[in-house]
């Protein structure tokens, strides 16, 4: 039931957020963030460019959580849906449990004019196992929403037991909250943190959201030179400066596009960083990021000039 509240979760951020574009990553951009605040660890690389994929990987004494994030795009004319591809998997090893799910569809209403709004619907399957096998399964809905805003953002879900019984069941919507059971006996399991006042001026962003671009002077020389807080495109926007933003965006674009031809020339093929390529095809880091963070530390090794 928790991991189905931190599954739906996921997706509050995003009601806000439809009506800006995300920043594409650069091949071969990272970002980390650590939070002993928070007892975690995480770092991301955008590995492909080409079908473009980003993945990542936290570490927490509790928890160990990865992904790679996949997607294809269809359009619909007024619409574009987002299909994502992908399983998201955490790991909890102090009680050997293990959970894999998927993502559901995403479209964005209106993107040509209008007001732009954002959808989720389908299915999500979240697999619990043990090393002892299948435990228990999770089937969450989140419902497309019927003319004249009904079940708009709703999900509903279900837990069953290894031999198919239904043992707990879930509702909710999310962009709000979920509640656990059945009405009039239900109990609120995860609710939403209130958006910052002035979010509209801040691109819908979350207090999280606004703080992972904060650059600390401690934090400048221990940085690789590929993470995303010196991207100047990034920076530019945060400043306000929105003109110089979009010159400098462009300039990176060819930057990338040039990298791209120099490796078609020498038929060559970009290599991650501190990703590699699991037996099922996902991409899970090697396992290094920390330790060479640590020692030589990163102001002592190359990396590819990307901005
Ligand atoms: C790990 O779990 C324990 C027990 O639930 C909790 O007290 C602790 O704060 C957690 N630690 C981290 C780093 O999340
Ligand atoms: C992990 O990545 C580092 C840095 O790119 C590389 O030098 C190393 O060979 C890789 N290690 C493994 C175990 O894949």
């Amino acid at each position: 039931v928790y991991i189905a509240a931190f599954a739906v979760s996921a997706y509050a951020c995003s009601f806000t957020r439809a009506g800006g574009k995300p920043f594409n990553p650069i091949l071969g951009e990272t970002y980390e963030c650590l939070r002993p605040d928070k007892g975690f660890r995480f770092i991301a690389e955008q590995v492909s460019h080409h079908p473009p994929v980003s993945t990542c990987h936290c570490e927490s004494k509790n928890y160990t959580f990865w992904q790679d994030v996949r997607w294809k795009n269809k359009f619909w004319g007024k619409s574009m849906e987002i299909v994502p591809m992908g399983f998201t998997h955490l790991e909890l090893p102090g009680f050997g449990d293990r959970y894999e799910w998927s993502k559901v569809t995403s479209c964005i209403h209106n993107i040509l004019s209008g007001q732009r709004w954002i959808e989720h619907y389908g299915e999500m399957s979240i697999k619990h196992s043990t090393t002892m096998g299948d435990v228990s399964h999770c089937k969450v809905t989140f419902l497309k929403s019927r003319s004249g805003g009904l079940n708009a953002n709703e999900v509903e879900g279900m837990v069953t037991d290894s031999d198919g019984r239904v043992i707990h069941s879930l509702f909710g919507k999310w962009s709000e909250a979920l509640y656990l059971g059945k009405p009039p006996s239900v109990t609120c399991i995860w609710r939403a943190n209130p958006m910052p006042e002035d979010h509209e001026q801040y691109y819908g962003f979350t207090q999280f959201a606004t703080e992972l671009n904060e650059l600390e002077e401690g934090l400048k020389p221990l940085l690789p030179l590929t993470d995303t807080r010196f991207r100047p495109d990034q920076r530019l926007l945060e400043e306000g400066d929105i003109a110089g933003a979009e010159e400098q965006k462009e300039r990176i674009e060819v930057l990338q596009r040039e990298r791209r031809r120099v490796l078609q020339e020498n038929s060559m093929t970009h290599s991650p960083r501190f990703f590699k390529r699991a037996e099922d095809d996902s991409w899970v880091s090697n396992g290094t990021y920390w330790d060479l963070r640590k020692d030589p530390g990163f102001s002592k090794q190359e990396f590819p000039v990307l901005w």
